[in-house]
């Protein structure tokens, strides 16, 4: 299958897709699930390519492993755990069975139990030791801050709950910067954590245990812990009453549908929160029932595996044209880089096309003063993909949100277009002649021809926050599933943190580097010299 895409990339890679673009294509090129719409006319893909990418879907078997994954199956292999973070979101659907018995209700009585944590923390009936909570601060790396910490920012409008702020970094600026400015008293620390024992969250939540302890009696009676290891949490001292569980079958970075998102929920809201899980589970019964060639996060991750494993192009930028969403490019990096980031297949054979891309991004129009440079005019080709709501939260400044919207659609016209070396020599021919109009004229010129795609909704939305994610974290999954490798596992992360632990005493002047390479060797000495 691979040789035929690269056999019809050849005899397609030349012309300019903006030829293709009449009526038709762009609503064919497009695609909706409820009120969502994706728009991938901007792109190099004609009918052929789009008919050799479903055959992909078909080969790889892609329809099976997604009802395998709903299903409950052991789908990531290496770990022999299921994946089931829709379950998390599956209000009202069937039953989901793991090892004979059936989840669901577990599920449904820990959301219960958030939402009657959070709403006693916000109506004041819990408070700390020092009155109502004022501040949450969540402890806690990875999928345990990003999630969290990007739907707090996105929901920021929906906001009514106490102020939520994130300690991930084991750089003490990061714990000292927060809690600066904190009251202890009213403040609550939910300590994050799938395994309870990754170093950093530990050691951060450690530190704002004493923190603590200098000004409350009873310093654990201010902590909440989100984990799998109820063990753990008991021996830091959290009460039972103040953990809240969930399983080994949510990934870390799938895991904000379930406890990982108590901060979301304390500041929006159950019914917010709630409205956010019935999103993730409308774009899972689209992704479910809707055929190929209407299915969003099929279409978005075919759209992602032309560019890169057939087009070659290496990253992909997203560009959300919506302030509120300026977490998602950190979100989506380890979303999608920490799943599809891997060169093995599942049977452990070497992988034979590129791993999934490279992701990174800044809102717009920020990013238009600051990278777009590259996109347009450099010579690597970057596919971006653009966000953007037909309306804000500022009423009062819609016209500011129409201005949004119309640069986010001529940047993607631009990327398509470019200009021309008549077309530059024009803009710039009253001011110059010969050969200096040739030089001047060249640095003018856009080679356009440059794809996007562009995924726009009505407002963000606690709903419509819940689709963008699920859509998201499907894309990743059949670009998973195409590759045949494990989108759920992370080994690695693995060999840096067993090699810190081990430099940790290094460090410290308590055992020798002579073990080490010599890069490794002067920089702990150039450090140890400074005052390490
Ligand atoms: O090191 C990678 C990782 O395991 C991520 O997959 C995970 O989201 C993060 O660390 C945090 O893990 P935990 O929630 O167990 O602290």
């Amino acid at each position: 299958m691979w040789d035929k895409l690269r056999a019809h990339h050849d005899t397609v890679k030349d012309r300019r897709f903006i030829d293709m673009l009449d009526a038709t294509r762009a609503a064919d090129f497009a695609a909706t699930a409820g009120d969502m719409r994706l728009d991938y006319a901007k792109t190099n893909i004609d009918v052929t390519g789009r008919d050799l990418l479903f055959e992909l879907l078909e080969t790889a078997g892609v329809a099976a492993k997604r009802n395998a994954m709903f299903a409950g199956a052991a789908i990531n292999e290496t770990e022999g755990r299921a994946v089931l973070h829709t379950a998390l979101r599956n209000l009202d659907g069937d039953p989901v069975v793991v090892d004979g018995a059936d989840v669901m209700p577990a599920v449904h009585a820990t959301l219960t139990r958030m939402e009657t944590f959070a709403k006693a923390v916000r109506n004041g009936t819990i408070e700390g030791q020092g009155g109502k909570y004022t501040d949450v601060v969540n402890i806690g790396i990875g999928g345990s801050d990003l999630g969290p910490a990007m739907a707090v920012k996105a929901l920021a409008p929906y906001h009514d709950g106490p102020r939520c702020h994130f300690v991930s970094n084991v750089d003490p600026a990061d714990i000292a910067g927060v809690l600066r400015s904190l009251n202890p008293e009213t403040t609550l620390v939910i300590v994050a954590s799938k395994t309870f024992t990754t170093i950093e969250t530990m050691t951060n939540a450690r530190t704002a245990k004493a923190w603590m302890s200098e000004a409350v009696s009873d310093p654990a009676a201010q902590f909440a812990a989100l984990s799998t290891a109820e063990d753990r949490t008991t021996a830091f001292g959290i009460s039972p009453k103040r953990v809240f569980g969930f399983e080994d079958w949510v990934g870390g970075r799938y895991s904000l549908w379930g406890p990982i998102g108590l901060s979301l929920m304390l500041a929006v809201g159950g019914d917010s929160f709630r409205a956010f899980l019935r999103g993730g589970q409308a774009m899972d019964r689209h992704f479910r029932a809707a055929e190929w060639h209407e299915n969003l996060p099929a279409l978005l991750a075919l759209v992602g595996i032309w560019h890169n494993q057939i087009c070659g192009y290496a990253t992909r930028a997203v560009l959300p044209y919506d302030n509120l969403l300026m977490r998602l490019p950190a979100y989506l990096q380890q979303l999608e880089m920490e799943s599809n980031g891997k060169g093995v297949r599942m049977d452990g054979s070497s992988l034979d096309v590129p791993s999934g891309p490279v992701v990174w991004g800044e809102p717009g129009t920020n990013g238009q003063h600051a990278f777009y440079q590259l996109i347009h005019q450099g010579t690597r080709v970057v596919p971006c993909e653009f966000l953007v709501a037909a309306r804000g939260h500022e009423d009062a400044l819609h016209h500011q949100h129409q201005l949004l919207v119309a640069n986010c659609l001529a940047q993607s016209e631009a990327l398509m277009k470019g200009r021309s070396l008549d077309e530059a020599r024009a803009k710039v021919a009253d001011k110059f002649t010969g050969a200096e109009l040739e030089r001047q004229a060249a640095h003018r010129v856009f080679p356009g021809n440059r794809p996007s795609v562009t995924i726009s909704y009505p407002q963000l939305t606690p709903f419509v926050l819940g689709q963008i994610i699920a859509l998201y974290e499907h894309r990743v999954f059949v670009e998973g599933a195409v590759l045949g490798i494990n989108s759920y596992d992370q080994w690695g992360v693995e060999l840096g943190k067993e090699l810190a632990t081990a430099l940790q005493p290094v460090v410290e002047g308590q055992d020798s580097a002579a073990d080490k390479d010599g890069s490794t060797v002067a920089l702990v000495e150039f450090l140890q010299k400074h005052g390490v």
